[in-house]
Formats: C-alpha cells, sequence, structure tokens
C-alpha cells in the first residue's frame, strides 16, 4: 500500500502539473496564480521533510542544477533535416507540382488529387529534440550540425512548457519530440529593457536572445528568461502505431501529452489554400506575441510523406515559405541632430536606403548618445537594421568585421542644431537638451504644432512646413499670435494660396470655442498628455484654480505624482507662459468652466467609470478618436498604453505590438463590433438610470 504522505505528494504533483498544462500549453489557467504558489508551497515543503521523495520529474524540480563545465555532445537517433525555402507564390506552386508528381509516380495518387497540407508558423527560434522514455523525460539536445548537437536537458528543463513526464497515456516508450524554443516578443522587449538600464549591451532579436538564453551553462540563468517551447514534429519514436497518421493529427496527439502547439497552425485542401493561409498569416505577423520568419507547409499524410522521402538535408514533403527579412544591413552615412517640444536634441540615423520589414527605410532613430555609446557606433559602419511590424526602424548592431579605416565617431553637439544656445545633460537623464525653451525656433514650432493638433485646439491647414515658415518669416513667436494672423500677414507665405489661408483663419476663429481639458493639452506641459489634462480639468473646474494650486492639492488628482506635479508648478511659474495664456483668452479662446463637485459626481454615476480602456488598430465602422469619445462620455479611462490595469483592449485591424502585449498580460480584447456592442449595452444602462425614479 501507498504511504499516505506519498499519496498526497503525488495529488499535489498531478494538480501541479495539471495547472501547468492549463497555464502553459492551453493558455487557459483554471485556478489564480496565488492558489498555484500555495500547492508549490504545500509540495516543497513535504520535500524539505522528505527528501528521499524527491522525483527528478517533480514540478520543483525546474531549476537547480550545478553549473555545467561545457555541453557534451549528444547524436540523434533520426537526424534532425533543415527546410527547402520558397520566396514567392510561384516557388510554392512548384512544390505542390513537384510533390504531386512524385506521388502519381509512386501511384500513391493521381496527378490532379488534391494534397492535404498542415500549415504552420515557422516560429524564429532554436530547434531543438527531446527524448521521453517511458514517459519521462531524459535528454533534451540543440540541432547542431543535424546529426550531433549538445546537452542542453538541464536547461530545457527550466520551461515551464516543457513537461518533465508526459501526461495522459499511450505514449510509446520512446519518444524523439522536436520544435521550436522562441522568447515572446514582450519578454524580450522586457529583458532588453532592464539590460539597457544597467548599461548593459541588450540583444538584436528574440532569436539570439533564445539562442543566448538556451546556451548557458548555470541552468539558474536560463530559468530567468521567458522561453517557450512549440512542438511541430517527431524523432525517433519505438511504437509507429501510437501516433496517428497524419502530421495535424500527430501535432494535437502531442499536445495532450503536454506539449505546446502553435493555435495558428491549420489542416487545408491544396496549394491555393495554402497560399491564402500565407496571405493571412502575414497580415497577422505583426500582432502575433513572438517572431515568424514564414510559414512550414507539410504534406499531412505520413504515408505520403514517407513515399515523397528526402534529399540531401530536407524533406520532399516539406517546404518554408520566408516572409520579407525584417532585419538588413546597410551603411550609417551621416547623424542629424533633430530637437524636439521639450528641447530635448535626439539623433537621426541617416541610412543608405535598404528594404526591410517590407518598406524601405532610410532614417531610424538612436534615442540619445547613449545608445550610440552602446552599439560602439561610428559614422560610416555598416550596420544591421531590423523593422518588425509596426515598431520604428532600429539601429540594432554594428557589424565589426566591416568597420572602414575611414569610419569616425559621433560627436554630440555642443551648441543647439537649430539655435545655436547651449545643449545641456540633466542629471539622471538620458537626453541632451537645448536650454533655451520658446528662443530656441525648433521649441517654437514643436510647441505650435502640438498645439493645432487635432487632439489640441484642432486647427486645421498647419503643417510643419507652414509653421516652420510662419516662424521664420517673425509672424509668429507664440501660439497666441495665430489668433493676429490675418489675410494680410498669410499673403505671398509659401504654400498658401488665398483659398487655403481663408480655411486656415476660420479654423482658427471655430477653434476659439474649445474646453479646459483639451486648452490644458494645447499647452504642451511636460507629462501632461490627453489623460491627465483630462484628471486636472475634472478636478478643479476652472483654469484659475489650476494656475494658483500647490503641490500638495495636485498629487490629490488622479494620475498626478510628484513628478507631473513638479512640471505643472514650474510650467505655470514661468511669467511669459501666463502672459500667452492671458493673450489666448484676449483674443477670445475660451471654455465652459464648471463646477467639479457636481460634475464628479455626474461622472461617479456613469456606468463605465471603473474601467480603463486602451484603443488601437483600424476600426471600420467608428474613427478611433471616435471609439475613445464614446468610451470616455461613458465614464472609461483611455489610456494610451497596455498595462496590467488596463480592463480592456479594443483592437481594430492591424493592431500591433498593443494587442501583443495584452496578449501577454491577459488583458480582455475585444474587437470593434464587441466594443460598440458594449458602448451599446453602456449607455442602455445610462439611460435607464436617468430614467429610474429615485
Ligand atoms: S519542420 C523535417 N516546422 O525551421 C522538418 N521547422 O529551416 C524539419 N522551424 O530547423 C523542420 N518552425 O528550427 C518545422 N513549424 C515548424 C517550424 C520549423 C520553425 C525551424 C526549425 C528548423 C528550421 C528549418
Amino acid at each position: 500500500m501507498q504511504n499516505p504522505t506519498m499519496a498526497i505528494i503525488n495529488a499535489i504533483k498531478d494538480q501541479l502539473r495539471q495547472h501547468n498544462y492549463n497555464y502553459y500549453i492551453l493558455d487557459d489557467p483554471s485556478i489564480p496564480d496565488a492558489e498555484y504558489d500555495r500547492l508549490m508551497q504545500q509540495l516543497l515543503a513535504i520535500e524539505a521533510d522528505f527528501p528521499q521523495w524527491i522525483t527528478t520529474d517533480s514540478p520543483s524540480q525546474r531549476v537547480g542544477a550545478t553549473p555545467l563545465e561545457s555541453f557534451e555532445q549528444v547524436t540523434h537517433a533520426v537526424p534532425m533535416l533543415s527546410l527547402d525555402n520558397a520566396f514567392n507564390g510561384e516557388d510554392l506552386q512548384a512544390f505542390d507540382r513537384r510533390v504531386r508528381e512524385r506521388l502519381t509516380k509512386s501511384s500513391n495518387k493521381a496527378i490532379d488529387d488534391i494534397v492535404t497540407y498542415t500549415c504552420e508558423p515557422k516560429l524564429d527560434g532554436i530547434a531543438v529534440s527531446l527524448t521521453y522514455e517511458k514517459g519521462m523525460l531524459v535528454t533534451a539536445a540543440t540541432r547542431g550540425d543535424g546529426s550531433r548537437g549538445e546537452n542542453i536537458t538541464q536547461n530545457i528543463r527550466t520551461l515551464d512548457s516543457v513537461p518533465l513526464s508526459l501526461l495522459g497515456k499511450g505514449w510509446p516508450d520512446i519518444l524523439e519530440v522536436r520544435g521550436e524554443v522562441y522568447m515572446p516578443t514582450a519578454g524580450f522587449e522586457a529583458l532588453n529593457k532592464k539590460l539597457a538600464s544597467n548599461g548593459l549591451k541588450t540583444y538584436v532579436n528574440p532569436r539570439n536572445t533564445a539562442a543566448g538564453s538556451l546556451r548557458q551553462l548555470d541552468s539558474s540563468i536560463t530559468a530567468t528568461r521567458p522561453l517557450e517551447l512549440c512542438a511541430y514534429g517527431v524523432g525517433l519514436v519505438s511504437d509507429d502505431d501510437s501516433l496517428p497518421g497524419q502530421h495535424f493529427d500527430i501535432l494535437h496527439q502531442l499536445q495532450s501529452w503536454g506539449f505546446k502547439i502553435n493555435d495558428q497552425m491549420r489542416r487545408v485542401q491544396g496549394i491555393e489554400a495554402c497560399l491564402d493561409y500565407y496571405q493571412l498569416l502575414a497580415s497577422k505577423r505583426a500582432s502575433l506575441a513572438y517572431d515568424i520568419d514564414g510559414i512550414v507547409f507539410k504534406v499531412d499524410e505520413l504515408e505520403l510523406q514517407q513515399s515523397l522521402g528526402f534529399v540531401a538535408r530536407a524533406p520532399r514533403w516539406a517546404i518554408a515559405h520566408k516572409f520579407p527579412a525584417q532585419e538588413e544591413m546597410t551603411r550609417l552615412l551621416k547623424v542629424d541632430f533633430q530637437v524636439g517640444r521639450t528641447g530635448a536634441v535626439t539623433p537621426v540615423a541617416r541610412l543608405e536606403p535598404v528594404f526591410v520589414g517590407g518598406v524601405t527605410v532610410s532614417n531610424a532613430t538612436l534615442h540619445n548618445m547613449d545608445e550610440i555609446q552602446r552599439l560602439g557606433l561610428c559614422l560610416g559602419d555598416t550596420v544591421i537594421i531590423r523593422r518588425a511590424g509596426d515598431v520604428i526602424p532600429k539601429v540594432v548592431k554594428v557589424v565589426q568585421e566591416r568597420r572602414c579605416e575611414s569610419a569616425s565617431p559621433i560627436v554630440a553637439p555642443t551648441s543647439c542644431p537649430v539655435c545655436g544656445g547651449p545643449v545641456l545633460r540633466d542629471d539622471g537623464e538620458a537626453a541632451l537638451k537645448c536650454i533655451n525653451g520658446l528662443r530656441c525656433s525648433a521649441q517654437i514650432v514643436q510647441a505650435i504644432k502640438h498645439f493645432v493638433s487635432r487632439k489640441a485646439m484642432d486647427i486645421d491647414g498647419l503643417g510643419e512646413k507652414q509653421v516652420q515658415a510662419l516662424v521664420d518669416a517673425d509672424k509668429i513667436k507664440n501660439v497666441a499670435d495665430l489668433y493676429t494672423l490675418d489675410p494680410l500677414a498669410l499673403s505671398g507665405m509659401a504654400r498658401m494660396g488665398e483659398k487655403s489661408a481663408n480655411n486656415l483663419l476660420s479654423a482658427l476663429q471655430k477653434s476659439k470655442s474649445t474646453s479646459l481639458a483639451k486648452f490644458l493639452f494645447s499647452l504642451g506641459i511636460r507629462e501632461v498628455g490627453e489623460a491627465t489634462a483630462r484628471s486636472l480639468a475634472l478636478y478643479y473646474g476652472c483654469l484659475a484654480n489650476i494656475q494658483t494650486a500647490d503641490m500638495e492639492s495636485l498629487l490629490n488628482v488622479d494620475d498626478v505624482g510628484p513628478v507631473v506635479a513638479q512640471r505643472i508648478l514650474h510650467f505655470f511659474a514661468n511669467t511669459d507662459t501666463l502672459l500667452v495664456i492671458e493673450k489666448l483668452q484676449s483674443v477670445g479662446v475660451y471654455w465652459p468652466e464648471f463646477d467639479p463637485i457636481e460634475e464628479q459626481a455626474k461622472q461617479e454615476s456613469l456606468p463605465f467609470k471603473e474601467l480603463c480602456f486602451v484603443v488601437t488598430g483600424t476600426m471600420s465602422s467608428v474613427s478611433r478618436d471616435e471609439l475613445k469619445s464614446q468610451l470616455q462620455a461613458l465614464g472609461a479611462k483611455v489610456a494610451s498604453s497596455v498595462s496590467k490595469k488596463t480592463d480592456y483592449l479594443v483592437a481594430g485591424e492591424k493592431a500591433g505590438s498593443k494587442l501583443t502585449k495584452a496578449q501577454t498580460l491577459q488583458v480582455p480584447v475585444l474587437d470593434e463590433s464587441a466594443a460598440l456592442a458594449m458602448i451599446a449595452s453602456g449607455l442602455q444602462v445610462l439611460e435607464e438610470g436617468v430614467l429610474m425614479p429615485n
């Protein structure tokens, strides 16, 4: 009979394994994290008392092995092959034709028969092979040269998505599972952010990071890295009858034994459907939570796979259809320094144009001088540019081997490239700053651009070039001067015909009627975005009270912490600023003031008052801004970035990194129609609330 404590230990282990599976494999946790932690603590406590009962597949045994001196070599029982590539639709059609011709020759099929394919994203990571004997993980190895790889068992054991022992039943005595270890984008970005903030070298891309993380001799380092394993096939299988006869079904069988498989995987009929799948995934590429570099198509029937066989190091029954590369090499021609609204002087790389991530790139941000130093970047260097999804292009690495003798250091400017004023670096800040403030024309132009922008005073007809021209011609020195423009002042300005001038003047006139929140936002107070401006307006109800508020009072406002409060105090302490505000009011800019207590009470009764939304992507029936205002009208807060505090992400078409982040943080995602339905039900609650008798 089993010892009772042993029975308890086994029951806890089984529960933990099942919860791991729900969480990491099915992405569908069934208990809160805290409950999981409690179970784990129980297991650790019992194992501490009875160390003789610790088994290698215990959920407590993922970390803790002693660091290795070097990796041992492992010979793969079945070689790990690579794939042929297709770079366009024709290559893919040709692959299908070859498959059908061969199958006809071997009389498995008629030439016109449609072949069933499994379509899988080609994950950009590291191929590994895991060997299970009698259901226990015994060895994990890298691909190496395909015949021999490195033994990385200790490291692989630290991945939560790898079962240490197989779940369920029916597995063969020996089972080799093949798959890709990868690092999801969000984890990669978080890791790089941490490295950069410690002044350390950052990783170029998630793939290199995954490779670096797997090749750690100390598995406790691997354990800190957010790596995942996705299974895409099998190697040696001691008993063929234990697996289904179709590739797609085999992967689902692996899922039931404890492996993660890709949820985008589909089984389709014929090559046209494969091409459709390729297009579909190409459009989803940027919003996936991980990097993919193409699609793998595999003949689904194992019998047909066997009849097709292999050439050299690749199977004839599979092909990788590659996406456009997200990284390319080019040359850094020069570095310009741009001055922003806050005076920050930002280096921008001017590059020899290069096609990367589907577009031609000739500029990339370099952020600040620290970044240039970290990259070790010199003028004339050959660099690697990365453009993934909707993210702005970035210089990720200098190709040292290609450095030429004429490469010269990048020198930080000591004076402002626009106004010639002094440039300083504040303590604790990475950016260089022109301290001339609104005496620097670059900062004036940027401040005016912000003032006229759609979410601020919404004045149509003034692009950067026109603003620059008006500033250069000395016709405006600050935002209030805009309202003194007249047909005479505008006549003769480039890009300003009579019609445009009239349109601009009426846009200016129209903009005079605004709201306190929009006016505050348009002033461009540092750290005061749309949401903070709304909170300030709601809390104070009138401008005078905001101008005279002290630190203590400001800290009572939602979203306002000491840093923001300091910025606000500093802003209103400037007499030049106060003069501009007075002038704006004297030329007729006005907004209704209100009793904040009444307004807050109104807000309190709104149905979405507890909810925080983020809206991203393209909507089809409303604009993103319209959707945001509808949510705000129901009391919701609309933030600009996804965090743990976000209640819902509304994601339209072509949603990018915000969707990825929401998925990682498990923030619920609504599509456009779900969001509109929610708004409709909010409106109903509001109406019913109003109709309800007291
Ligand atoms: S199948 C015999 N499926 O791509 C078939 N490979 O260029 C072998 N990869 O070394 C591979 N996702 O690292 C396959 N769904 C997938 C894959 C995949 C990524 C990688 C794998 C392999 C390389 C081949």
